[in-house]
Order: C-alpha cells, then sequence, then structure tokens
C-alpha cells in the first residue's frame, strides 16, 4: 500500500492555501448564497465578483453562454452588490480560507475609493484589482481605466498612486496579452511595485459566438460581442503565464485562470508558473463539486508521476521538445 502524502496547498507569499485550486472572480461568487457555498466548498481560497462602489444589475440578458466544446462568452457588465455588501458579508463570517476582494472601478478615482475601503477591513486577505473588464457600456464610458492594462505607462502612474494609499496585499487580473515584448514591458513596470500576485488572464475581449440556424449572435448586449473564456483560451492563459513566468520577479506569484476543465489542465498552469489556478467557465457549468473532482484528478497526476508538491516542478516546462 502506497502511503505518500501528496500535497497540493501553496503559498503566494505569506497568504496561504490549502488547496490550490479557487474559483475565478465572476463565477458564482456574486450573491450571499453564492458566496457561503463557496465557504463550505474544499475551494483553497474564495475570491468575490468584481465589486463596485455602489451596487448594479449589469447588461440586459441574455449576456452569457456556453458552448461545450468551445467554452463561453459574455457580457455581464459588472453586475454586483456594491463593495459594502461584500466586506459586511465576510466581516460576520469565520473561515481559515483566505478571502480575496476582486475591485473593478469604472475610473481611477472609483479604484481608489474601493481601495481605502479594502484597506480597514481585517477578513480580506488581499485585493484583486481588475485591470481588465471589457464589457461597459457607451454610458458608463466617464471610465479612464480602459485599456490601463495594455499601457505600461498609465500603468506605472497608476500604480505609483494607488501604494500611497494601500497597504494590504495586492494582486492585478491581468488581460491577456499577444505578443512577448507586451508582457516583458508590463512585466518592468510591475517589477517596481510591491505587488503579491497577477492573475493571468482575464477574458479574451471582443469576440463573438453565432447560433446558424438563427443566423444570429447569442448574447444581446454590445450586438453580441463578449469576452472569451473556457476551453479556448487555454493555449493563452498558458503562453501568458509562462511569459510573466519568466519576466516577473520571483516574489510576485502567479495565478493562473483560463481554461481549466480537468486535472491536467492544471498541471500544465503550474508547468509554466503557476502559484495556484482560478476555475471560472467550467465551475459555472459543473456548480461546487468540481474543486473535488479537480483535486482528486490533479493529486493522481502528480502521483503518477511522483511529485509531492507543486513545487516539485512548477515553472519546469522544458523549452525544447525530448
Ligand atoms: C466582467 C467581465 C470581466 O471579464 C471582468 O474582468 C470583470 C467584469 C463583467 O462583464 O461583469
Amino acid at each position: 500500500m502506497d502511503t505518500k502524502k501528496i500535497d497540493i496547498s501553496t503559498s503566494i507569499k505569506k497568504i496561504k492555501l490549502s488547496s490550490c485550486i479557487m474559483n475565478a472572480s465572476g463565477a458564482l461568487c456574486s450573491t450571499e448564497q453564492e458566496l457561503n457555498k463557496l465557504l463550505k466548498s474544499s475551494s483553497g481560497a474564495i475570491i468575490t465578483k468584481s465589486c463596485t462602489s455602489s451596487p448594479r444589475k449589469g447588461n440586459m440578458n441574455p449576456r452569457y453562454f456556453f458552448c461545450k466544446k468551445y467554452g463561453s462568452i459574455n457580457s455581464m457588465g459588472l453586475p454586483n452588490l456594491g463593495i459594502d455588501f461584500y466586506l459586511d458579508f465576510f466581516e460576520k463570517k469565520k473561515t481559515k480560507k483566505p478571502i480575496f476582494l476582486s475591485i473593478s472601478g469604472l475610473s481611477k478615482e472609483e479604484n481608489f475609493f474601493l481601495l481605502r475601503k479594502a484597506n480597514l477591513s481585517s477578513k480580506i486577505s488581499a485585493v484583486e484589482l481588475n485591470l481588465s473588464c471589457p464589457n461597459i457600456l457607451g454610458k458608463d464610458k466617464k471610465n479612464n481605466m480602459i485599456n490601463i492594462g495594455y499601457d505600461s505607462y498609465k500603468l506605472s502612474y497608476f500604480l505609483k498612486e494607488v501604494f500611497k494609499l494601500y497597504e494590504k496585499p495586492l494582486g492585478l487580473k491581468l488581460p491577456p496579452y499577444f505578443n512577448e515584448i507586451h508582457i516583458k514591458n508590463i512585466a518592468f513596470t510591475l517589477n517596481k511595485y510591491p505587488i503579491y500576485f497577477v492573475t493571468c488572464i482575464n477574458s479574451i475581449p471582443n469576440g463573438i459566438f453565432i447560433n446558424s440556424t438563427n443566423e444570429s449572435v447569442v448574447i444581446s448586449p454590445k450586438k453580441g460581442f463578449g469576452g472569451i473564456g473556457g476551453k479556448m483560451i487555454k493555449p493563452f492563459a498558458l503562453a501568458n503565464i509562462r511569459l510573466f513566468y519568466l519576466y516577473l520577479r520571483k516574489e510576485i506569484s502567479i495565478i493562473g485562470c483560463g481554461g481549466i476543465t480537468n486535472g491536467k489542465d492544471i498541471f500544465d498552469h503550474v508547468l509554466c508558473g503557476a502559484s495556484a489556478v482560478q476555475v471560472g467557465t467550467q465551475f459555472i457549468e459543473e456548480g461546487l463539486t468540481i474543486f473535488d473532482r479537480l483535486e482528486k484528478e490533479f493529486i493522481s497526476i502528480l502521483d503518477k508521476k511522483n511529485y509531492l508538491s507543486i513545487n516539485n516542478f512548477k515553472g519546469n516546462l522544458k523549452k525544447n521538445l525530448i
């Protein structure tokens, strides 16, 4: 009988997760009921829906569509219950799980406001600041955060301001980049700041799914255009994780997000350099039992490979065929 103990715990600097698998922001983490269920699940941490300073209803329905073969498209438009709801919710809870608060102010000033509030909470382990919400409609376009994730000069100036007023652990949810030089430039900027982690990648913006029977788009907002997630985006997530792993200071952890549906996907994310992973589309489709299934599948792969912890192979992707 094999008695070896495989440990899939991880840490994001000083934040300890008993499992490296957690939900992605936006996936079943908006309401009191959803967050209570996540608290009871075997996810290694919880992240909230990206919140704003006041509650928002979001875009018109249908605004999410899933297709098993490829993944999902969404144009939710940041429906959330407002930061006070999320802070109050966790203030009342006792849990050992790290709690990540996702924030997505529509302007720099709104993000400063949200960060000041998060600073005062003792229950939030870290803020994941969303630099890349792709689904805001024209009427919300006082937005001066648009494309900040794609502009290292603006980003640097913004982060300088952020660290003047925010002292707790901070991570950034990054958009996908499609050229190595872009990642090199962004990493060069991020390396100057005391960032805890980056999450790679947010949904790939400006996709379109088509129903060829109806000859129409499948979601209503923005003429059917939306952010793409799920299976289809895994290669882009892996490339972003890999390049950030190579270019970021080693003290900045990477949380992988994009296209995880099974244990092998988690293995691939960690091999590229992820210290933890987030599951979005597949969590929405499968529900809370996904965490147990993924954990089992991931452990079984490590077992076959004789790895006892993620540190045995994290970031060790070979660059040549063997
Ligand atoms: C939404 C979508 C995103 O990809 C994101 O990062 C934040 C919010 C949304 O439409 O609600």
